[in-house]
């Protein structure tokens, strides 16, 4: 199973992408210096944390530029920022590959249609368990090559049925330490709303103790909000600080059923639109929201 899902994820890119390991040339080690400073260490990274300021929602660049290609995906993008996400790809000098999904998402509208339109072979990505449509539907275990470099998928359902967790593989050549985008299963001393979109507090208290609070405590955690202005965290500070996860699982079920929150904004725009990878077609434009 396992097997036919990894095989399913690389035969969508150019066997080129594949089994190359590329030496760093001068003009490598000119582009690897694009990678920000930041926490994690690769010579082949390059690592860019972007923000859309309306639903407060974080989309992530990751490429290896280590390899001739340059292959490039984006995590979570947004629809309003299309055109600054793909210029920056450009002026990378990437080649952007997949437009990937940490979950159906209700309080913005994914740009991963969007991107379609205008990255000719670029692939979208999402969990099967969402049920949603994209190009590669992905399960728990598969890997998700970039050059030489992947993101492991982790099932991190609660917030919604299908959200999964992208992280850095394990090795040698991968980044160190690991990082981990949560979406909304985790955030910086938060977690997701769990009632609406299949939605259960007692499956996420579970995925987040099973799959996250398992990865060793200097992985980096990225979510896919943030509302106060943090941008990173680790799975020991969430471990020590995050204020329901840190709780007993009753507890913990007790403070999601008391949050008393407002029905989202954006929630019967966002999610019919993201049930199908966002705006397919090539007229339409942003929706116009006026969520958060
Ligand atoms: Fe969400």
């Amino acid at each position: 199973m396992l097997r036919i899902n990894l095989l399913r994820v690389r035969v969508s890119l150019p066997p080129a992408l594949f089994n190359l390991r590329t030496k760093l040339t001068p003009q490598a080690m000119a582009s690897a210096s694009f990678t920000t400073s930041s926490q994690p260490t690769s010579n082949k990274l390059l690592f860019r944390q972007l923000f859309e300021k309306e639903s407060s929602t974080y989309t992530y660049l990751l490429a290896d530029a280590s390899h001739p290609d340059k292959p490039a995906l984006l995590i979570d993008p947004v629809d309003k920022t299309v055109e600054r996400d793909l210029s920056l790809v450009k002026e990378l000098g990437l080649k952007l590959i997949y437009a990937m999904n940490t979950h159906v998402h209700a309080d913005h509208v994914t740009g991963s249609g969007l991107m379609k339109n205008k990255v000719p072979g670029l692939k979208s990505i999402i969990s099967k368990a969402s049920k949603s449509k994209a190009d590669l539907l992905i399960e728990a275990g598969d890997k998700i090559y970039f050059g030489d470099l992947f993101l492991e998928v982790r099932a991190t359902p609660g917030h919604t049925l299908g959200c999964v967790t992208y992280v850095t593989g394990e090795g040698p050549d991968q980044p160190q330490p690991r990082m981990a985008f949560t979406g909304d299963a985790i955030l910086i001393r938060g977690c997701g709303r769990t009632d609406f979109q299949g939605g259960s507090s007692q499956q996420l208290y579970e995925s987040v103790h099973s799959q996250i609070f398992t990865l060793p405590k200097d992985t980096l955690i990225y979510p896919a909000h943030d509302y106060k202005g943090l941008t990173v965290s680790t799975v020991g500070e969430e471990m020590l600080y995050n204020p329901r996860l840190t709780k007993d699982e009753e507890s913990f079920k007790n403070i999601m059923a008391n949050l008393n929150l407002s029905y989202p904004k954006m929630i019967d725009i966002a999610v019919p639109a993201n049930m199908v990878c966002g705006l397919q077609d090539i007229s339409a434009k942003p929706v116009e929201a006026t969520s958060n």
